[in-house]
């Protein structure tokens, strides 16, 4: 019987709730390093305008500088009456404190007196390994609600109810949301590339 070969990739994050979220995915057969673990302690740069562009450069610097496979994330909210604003900038909607709260209080803002709800999350994986660069999107469709719903979840989960629930982000278990989620959806693409690579 062959031994299954285990594949390490690194993700370009310390953010250890990331990094196990997208091994709970993966299952057993890749490991994942930190940017710790491989010793970098640096704020990658993430100064595009677009969420393909920030997931690639931070991809490229990790494979610059380390030389290892690797792959990073990006992700925003877009809402359609916004023209897919916060997008890119969600992390900073309000200012640089990054402060979940005054995000959401100001896209509600924004959106008051707008009967057009619609909005999406989205997450871009860029990954960088011998075969070159890629890029895998997961998507959640769903609503602005009108006032925040929970307090489960981060960012702007109490504010977005996804298509075909009754709850927001905020109120649902993590496991519901992890079943759907952008961020799901987008690892879930990735697993499938390095599955297949991983037979080849
Ligand atoms: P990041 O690229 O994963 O750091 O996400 C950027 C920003 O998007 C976060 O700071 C949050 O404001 C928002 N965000 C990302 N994922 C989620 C989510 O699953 N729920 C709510 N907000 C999120």
């Amino acid at each position: 019987m062959s031994i299954p070969q285990i594949q390490t990739l690194v993700c370009a994050t310390n953010n250890k709730h990331k990094i196990e979220e997208m091994s709970a995915i993966l299952g057993s057969s890749f490991s994942f390093l930190s940017l710790k673990d491989i010793g970098c302690n640096e704020d990658l740069p993430e100064t595009q305008d677009t969420l393909e562009g920030n997931a690639l450069q931070k991809a490229r610097f990790v494979f610059e500088h380390f030389r290892v496979p690797c792959f990073a994330d990006d992700t925003g909210l877009e809402v359609e009456a916004l023209r897919g604003e916060p997008g890119v900038y969600s992390a900073r909607y309000a200012g640089p404190s990054r402060n979940a709260d005054a995000n959401m209080n100001l896209l509600l803002e924004k959106l008051s007196g707008v009967s057009n709800r619609n909005a999406r999350f989205r997450t871009v994986i860029a990954l960088i390994d011998q075969y070159g660069e890629h890029l895998f999107e997961g998507v959640v469709e769903g609503i602005i609600l009108y006032e925040k719903r929970g307090t489960g979840g981060f960012g702007y989960d109490p504010i977005f109810q996804p298509l075909g629930y009754s709850q927001s982000f905020g109120e649902m278990p993590l496991s519901d949301k992890n079943l759907i989620s952008h961020r799901a959806r987008a690892v879930e693409k990735l697993c499938v590339y390095l599955r297949q690579i991983d037979r080849s």
